[in-house]
């Protein structure tokens, strides 16, 4: 053994699976690449590339065509820094990238807006072997929840929106998170549900949830909400699903200010593989921080006109606010087949709205009041039934099918460089 190979408590080691990682260091001072150097040399399995700040700006994270699976680089101050992670993030394609900064004396201050803004680590400018193998630990761990690429690209958030009580919005956004979870855990990984109705929500009812989530201590503590303290405050469900639940009291909906609800999707989306959202029917100062994120927003409504006319209008609402160009359609819940008084028609109801359908749901009374009566969801009491093959249906196109994010930051592209194809 050299002094440079890394030595790890062997419990440590067994947990830790570094073959094949790919890691991609950037860094220009002597003493951060003198760092990289001696002690990657010692983890073993990890394929490392180590590019000067002026090289990497030219070529972009993908080396070889390839995205590495950790970035490890060096920043001048937390604005140099912010500048990097902001460009990077905005890049759909970078987003299970483990960034992992190397900075001069960061202060506590800087460490924790960084960490929020999506870096994962921020390490010294001389890292140690203990300090890299900790960080590369955390990425290893992260790259078995995401699996391969391909399947890791299948991350999604759905939004559930009403804009009639009663529609059906919260009992599709529970089956829908309870399905989306079997699916999760095939890949390794987890769903969560988070009910955004912090007034009246009732997804812990129709889950037969044992507590509710303390959102009060989220609302008094904003600044602590990091991914350990969301985790603590979700209620497993079924199959291992994360429920963020409303809060036993209900709160005023801006009670919790949009920076904290922007934080909480945050942290949820980069460690959920499925994020479910289902959101008050009420507009608040963070929908519009809410609908940015998503992939899919259904929105929920029964075909009669007084239903439409109010669906229509938040349509409308919602491209007034400039949100024209959000992946929004309908879902009729309550349809009734044909001879069953149906009066109107998907194709006038899509006129009306100005959306397409996605889906149509038929009116199972029966097996929704069972369901919510025994806080058991209708695609785990009957998922032959046809409620739930439309639920299967309609899930099957969200895993394929992502929004294409707008270009944000300041115009640096750090995913495809030099007609490199990736
Ligand atoms: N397809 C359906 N067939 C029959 N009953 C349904 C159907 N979908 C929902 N329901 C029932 O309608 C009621 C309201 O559903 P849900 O709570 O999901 O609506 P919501 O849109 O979330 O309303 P809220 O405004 O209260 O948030 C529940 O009792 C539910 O069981
Ligand atoms: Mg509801």
């Amino acid at each position: 053994m050299t002094d440079n190979v890394v030595v790890l408590d062997s419990s440590v080691e067994e947990a830790l699976n570094f073959n094949g990682l790919r890691l991609l260091a950037v860094a220009d001072s002597q003493e951060a690449r003198a760092s990289i150097v001696n002690y990657l040399a010692g983890f073993e399995g990890v394929e490392h590339e180590l590019l000067s700040l002026s090289e990497f700006e030219q070529n972009g994270v993908a080396v070889h065509a390839e995205i590495p699976d950790v970035l490890v680089l060096e920043v001048r101050d937390e604005k140099d820094a912010a500048l990097h992670v902001e460009a990077i993030r905005a890049e759909p394609e970078l987003e299970l990238l483990h960034i992992c900064l190397l900075m001069k004396s960061p202060t506590k201050n800087a460490i924790v807006n960084l960490l929020r803004s999506g870096v994962d680590d921020v390490l010294s400018l001389t890292p140690n072997e203990i300090e890299l193998s900790g960080s590369l630990a955390r990425s290893a761990a992260l790259r078995t929840v995401g699996g391969d690429r391909a399947t890791a690209n299948r991350r999604r958030t759905i939004v559930f929106l009403h804009a009639s009580g009663g529609a059906g919005a919260t009992t599709l956004a529970v089956n829908s998170a309870v399905q989306l979870q079997k699916t999760a855990k095939k890949f390794g990984g987890n769903a969560c549900l988070i009910d955004l109705d912090l007034q009246f929500g009732d997804a812990d009812l129709q889950l037969d949830l044992p507590i509710r989530s303390n959102l009060v201590n989220l609302m008094k503590a904003p600044d602590r909400l990091d991914f350990r303290m969301l985790e603590n405050l979700m209620v497993a469900g079924p199959d291992g699903l994360h429920v963020l639940t409303a809060p036993d009291e209900p709160l005023p909906l801006d009670a919790i200010e949009k920076s904290t609800i922007e934080n909480v999707l945050s942290l949820a989306r980069r460690h959920h593989r499925y994020v479910v959202i289902d959101m008050p029917i009420t507009l608040t100062s963070w929908t519009d921080s809410v609908l940015k994120c998503a992939d899919h927003i259904f929105l929920v409504t029964q075909v009669n006109v007084l239903a439409l006319r109010s669906a229509r209008r938040l349509v409308d609402t919602l491209q007034e606010e400039n949100l024209g160009e959000i992946p929004i359609t309908a879902i009729a819940n309550r349809y009734p087949s044909k001879g069953q008084g149906r009066k109107i028609s998907i194709a006038e109801a899509e006129k009306m709205l100005r959306i397409p359908i996605k889906s149509q749901f038929p009116s199972d009374f029966c097996l929704l009041i069972n369901s919510s009566d025994q806080g058991v969801p209708a695609i785990m009491q009957q998922p032959t039934s046809k409620y739930s093959k439309t639920i299967d249906a309609l899930l099957d196109g969200v895993a394929t099918t992502a929004r294409s994010k707008k270009k944000q930051g300041f115009g640096m592209s750090f995913f495809k460089r030099g007609g490199l194809d990736v």
